[in-house]
């Protein structure tokens, strides 16, 4: 087991995903209460994560002293590194602006994080951050690899499996971060690597039980991935102390509540209630056109369906969400600079304060990728657990303007033929997400010998591998060629057909 001490980063998740990666279970604990997750958990290794602040901010925090008595090997990323380096006698200057980059680092000499992935007198490029800077380093340590902004970018003490890193090795902008975690946890901490999603079932499982205990729950279904992951998860955890609510917003796909209600109350036999509510959602979007208002109405009417169907089914001490790591952060707001809220994502926050009800979220440390590889474990079917992702404002965000039945239904088979292509063409599982927009544009086209004036629909398509960038799917012209003919000709209302190229950043996945 690996623990991870968590100094308020924003990618302290992310160090989680790499060593799940390499098999090994790690837990994330916040720096407050450390030192008893230390003693309770005995782990074999500790990362001690970055942090917003200085070391030299008067009760900026501190990693437990007990992990450095106990002789276990230490990484500190960032922050952890300063702290690591200030508590072990060196010294560090602040007064730093804290802000990160691309860098490179040179590596001075071999050492053990080192071995078989960067060589002594290369330099490679990393994802830096400057803020405190080390000047003078703890006894026993050594300089491993420096740059320009940062002459102490690496340290250790290969004696006592001490390392320190200025810069984060976890994130994608860091070539190679991921082999020098698998150094870290493997190499120099001796884990074995056989921990998988199987594990994380179980460990799911239990933590769920002891939360939960003899209460009940409530769990609302949007169709998606991650909802119906969580239920079933749950559901094998505590039976039927769970209910499934499913708001039919009527913003889904075409035939999506149908597949939903199926599989949850044909093969599962979860209690579920559906509740058609299109029209009330429909009703409330009337004349609405900004998305954030769009998000709102959405999220706040979906609280009062909910609550009003959950109280129908007599209450619950718990609400279960399949929040993921990137709702999460997305919503919170990222790194550096004011905090900014691009987009308000429904599932975060807003019910549980509402329903006064205690929270069960048993995904939300997990990424996307790694959601389904648990929904396999779970015999969900793989055509359900492969789907693209589906955002809970559904449609109404992908119908720029004033959202209307009419445009939805026009939409709606759109969407289906693009998905159809796609799947006919083989690419479904290359792509992340592929969906049609219905643009409150009207063009001129000629079809037969008739004028037409209609809608425009744009098409997207992105690849990504957790939601947070994206590319756009560069399809052949052929491709694309057949999919619009059989746009314009089977749906009426749609007489002209693009092709996003945009990717993210600097536009986001969804258009609104
Ligand atoms: P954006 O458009 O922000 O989307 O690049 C990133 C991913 O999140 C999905 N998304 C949502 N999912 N509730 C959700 O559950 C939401 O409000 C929401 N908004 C966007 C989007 O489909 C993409 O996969």
């Amino acid at each position: 087991k690996v623990l991870i001490v968590d100094f308020g980063s924003q990618v302290t998740q992310l160090i989680a995903r790499r060593v799940r990666e390499e098999g090994v279970y790690s837990e994330i604990v916040p720096f407050q209460s450390a030192e008893a997750a230390f003693h309770a958990m005995k782990p074999k290794a500790v990362i001690l994560s970055g942090g917003p602040e200085s070391v030299h901010e008067e009760g900026s925090p501190r990693a437990p002293q007990a992990i450095f008595e106990s002789g276990v090997p230490v990484l500190g990323i960032c922050y952890g590194q300063m702290t690591m380096a200030a508590q072990l006698g060196g010294e560090v200057e602040g007064g730093h602006h804290r802000e990160f980059g691309r860098a490179e680092v040179e590596a001075l000499d071999d050492c053990g994080l080192f071995e078989d992935v960067w060589r002594k007198g290369e330099s490679y490029p990393v994802w830096m951050s400057h803020g405190d800077r080390i000047t003078r380093l703890p006894p026993g340590f050594a300089r491993y690899g420096t740059s320009e902004n940062a002459p102490f970018a690496v340290i250790g003490d290969e004696k006592r499996r001490y390392y320190g890193l200025m810069f984060h090795p976890e994130v994608i902008h860091t070539p190679h971060g991921a082999a020098l975690l698998r150094n870290f946890v493997r190499r120099i901490a001796g884990l074995k690597g056989d921990w998988s999603m199987k594990a994380f079932r179980q460990e799911a499982v239990a933590r769920i039980r002891e939360q939960v205990g003899s209460g009940r729950v409530i769990c609302g279904l949007s169709g998606g991935v991650d909802s119906a992951v969580a239920a079933v998860l749950i559901h094998e955890a505590i039976g039927d102390q769970l209910t499934c609510v499913f708001v039919d917003h009527g913003l889904l796909r075409l035939g999506e509540a149908k597949k939903v209600v199926a599989l949850f109350r044909d093969s599962y036999n979860i209690p579920l209630v559906h509740v058609d509510a299109s029209s009330e959602f429909l009703g409330a979007l009337a004349g609405v056109t900004d998305p954030e208002v769009k998000r709102k109405t959405i999220g706040s009417l979906f609280i009062d369906v909910f609550d009003k169907e959950a109280k129908a089914v007599g209450g619950a001490d718990f609400l279960a969400q399949g929040t993921l790591y990137p709702d999460v952060i997305e919503s919170v707001s990222f790194t550096g600079g004011p905090s900014v809220t691009i987009k308000s994502h429904h599932n975060v926050g807003g019910l549980p304060a509402r329903m006064r009800m205690k929270l069960v979220e048993p995904l939300r440390e997990l990424f996307k990728d790694e959601v389904r590889e648990l929904g396999r474990e779970l015999g969900l079917p793989e055509a359900f657990v492969g789907r693209h992702p589906f955002p809970g404002p559904g449609l109404a965000i992908r119908i720029p303007g004033e959202v209307t039945r009419e445009k939805c239904d026009v939409l709606r088979l759109a969407d289906e033929i693009f998905l159809e292509e796609i799947r006919r063409a083989g690419l479904y599982d290359d792509i992340w997400q592929a969906f049609a927009v219905l643009l409150p544009v009207r063009t001129v086209g000629v079809m037969g010998d008739g004028r037409t004036y209609d809608h425009v629909c744009a098409l997207r398509a992105v690849t990504s591998v957790d939601g947070m960038t994206a590319d756009f799917y560069p399809f052949d012209m052929s491709f694309l060629g057949r999919a619009a003919t059989r746009i314009i000709n089977e749906v009426r209302g749609i007489n002209r057909v693009v092709y996003d190229v945009t990717s993210k950043p600097p536009g986001t996945i969804e258009w609104e």
